[in-house]
């Protein structure tokens, strides 16, 4: 059992995080806690209507303020009717991105939009995961890896592999801006392996 009640997974697109949630979640219930697993964007019925919007089209859909406001309102959403209910109903939050993913995507790739980012993080949002693991993966791989899904949801897979590396350099930043909170994680190796540190890592 582990005292962390919400907890998000990030990384560039197509590191595996996904999968580790899903182990994790698989994990937690076999032990028979009660685990909810989500993801952003999305996580409910509104913000999985803006999420359409987001992840497809052309990269020049949206600009990175406009994405940031998209981007915050579905996290609004998520957080009033999936996130806080669950919490207050005591489960286990695990959650599949969250506001990191806003800070490095929209907050230091196209320009630096970072400062906006927190104002509106503070003024709408106002949480943070107990423990985010950042599972990092050589962006060449991970690209690869995305694009093959073929998801139809490949918007930010299309801004190319220069992107990926500024996310990646965004994610290893982040670890030395909230030490206690975001942990790195090799996922350069099998999903298997990845795994034996995350779970040591959410029990810890
Ligand atoms: P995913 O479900 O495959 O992780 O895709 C979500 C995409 O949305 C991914 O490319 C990252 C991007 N994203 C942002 O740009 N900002 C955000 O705040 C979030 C949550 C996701």
């Amino acid at each position: 059992m582990t005292d962390i009640k919400f907890l998000s997974f990030e990384g560039i697109d197509g590191c595996g995080k996904s999968t580790q949630a899903k182990f994790l979640v698989a994990h937690f219930m076999a032990k028979g806690q009660e685990v909810l697993r989500t993801r952003e964007p999305g996580g409910s019925p509104g913000a999985e209507a803006i999420r359409g919007l987001l992840l497809t089209g052309d990269t020049d859909k949206w600009s990175a303020e406009t994405e940031l406001l998209l981007f915050t309102a579905a996290r609004r959403d998520h957080l009033e009717k999936t996130i806080e209910p669950a919490l207050a109903a005591g489960q286990m939050v695990i959650c599949d991105r969250f506001a990191d993913s806003t800070r490095v995507y929209q907050g230091a790739t196209r320009g630096d939009l970072r400062t906006k980012v927190d104002q509106l993080h503070a003024a709408m949002i106002g949480r943070e995961p107990d423990l985010t693991l950042i599972i990092d993966v050589d962006p060449k791989i991970a690209l690869a890896r995305g694009l093959a899904r073929n998801s139809g949801e490949d918007r930010f897979e299309d801004f190319g592999l220069e992107f990926q590396e500024k996310l990646r350099i965004g994610f290893l930043k982040l670890t030395q801006e909230y030490p206690q909170r975001c942990r790195l994680v090799d996922g350069n190796r099998p999903a298997e392996a990845v795994f034996e540190d995350v779970l040591a890592l959410a029990q810890s």
